[in-house]
């Protein structure tokens, strides 16, 4: 069953601890203006066009969605992605017929769901995290949602995660990565994703535009420098092609060549 009109709690729900947070924990002390287009649930909910292509075209699964507004009474929830974004990503891996697919940063595992619910039966999402108390949050919508038996979720650092299925023998077995996680170690994810995904498979980056503030890096800010710096090293990565898309807080696309 579609849900194809976006109801009043992803456009009014987390007003309240979404909006605080992105002051509180995006930006920390700094008062920078969010400059991004910004996710369907935080600052683009009073964004009417942004409402207009949620309510155009967001076909979010009942369990999906139960999953969203649980993640909304949580006062982390800006680490969400992006409802339209995660179906975006979801269709890119139906398009390229992923069947293995790694999640780095689960948070509550909203997209892990989507990916999973975009596989076939065989399929596999390695799901990494270092939360426990994040990813219980996730673990009964992923039953509820029958996919739960696709979801290999790995509680250690996500690096040690990687370093395991390519000690595995897994390099180049990968269709699909959505790196999410650390901002200081997205340049090693992305080197080890490399490794791990087959020809033509796609690693999907998340925050590459970190609320606008990569336009002036500080250089005391670590997350922002470690984003900048893989942006202008993805630019000129020739082992990919690339796209920089504005949805959500801004998300890369590397095809392996
Ligand atoms: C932005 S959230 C992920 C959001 C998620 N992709 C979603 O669908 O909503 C980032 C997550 O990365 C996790 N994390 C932080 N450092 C990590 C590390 N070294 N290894 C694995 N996960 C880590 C955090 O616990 C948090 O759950
Ligand atoms: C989106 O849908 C909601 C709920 O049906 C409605 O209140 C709102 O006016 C719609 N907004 C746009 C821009 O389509």
């Amino acid at each position: 069953m579609l849900h194809l009109n976006l109801n009043k709690e992803v456009l009014f729900g987390s007003v309240t601890v979404g909006v605080v947070f992105v002051t509180g924990y995006l930006f920390g002390k700094k008062e920078v203006p969010r400059m991004s287009i910004s996710k369907s649930h935080t600052a683009g909910q009073n964004n009417p066009l942004m409402q207009y292509v949620l309510n155009h075209s967001l076909r979010e699964h009942p369990v999906l969605k139960k999953l969203r507004l649980r993640t909304m009474e949580d006062p982390r929830n800006i680490m969400m992605v992006a409802c339209e974004q995660s179906q975006f990503m979801a269709n890119l891996a139906k398009l390229i017929q992923a069947k293995k697919a790694i999640e780095i940063g689960v948070y509550t595992g909203y997209n892990t769901l989507n990916v999973a619910l975009a596989l076939p039966e065989d399929g596999v999402v390695v799901a990494c995290d270092i939360s426990e108390e994040f990813t219980n949050i996730a673990k009964p919508f992923w039953k509820e949602a029958g996919v739960e038996q696709k979801i290999d979720l790995r509680i250690q650092p996500a690096l040690k995660t990687l370093d395991d299925l390519l000690s595995s023998g897994q390099a180049e077995t990968f269709d699909f990565v959505f790196i999410d996680a650390d901002k200081s170690n997205y340049d090693n994810y992305y080197e080890k994703s490399l490794q791990l995904l087959r020809k033509g498979g796609i690693i999907a980056i998340d925050n590459v535009l970190w609320g606008g503030q990569v336009l002036n890096p500080s250089p005391g800010d670590a997350d922002t420098v470690a984003i900048d710096k893989l942006n202008k090293k993805l630019h000129r990565d020739l082992r990919v092609t690339l796209s920089m898309l504005t949805v959500g807080d801004g998300l890369t696309l590397a095809v392996k060549l």
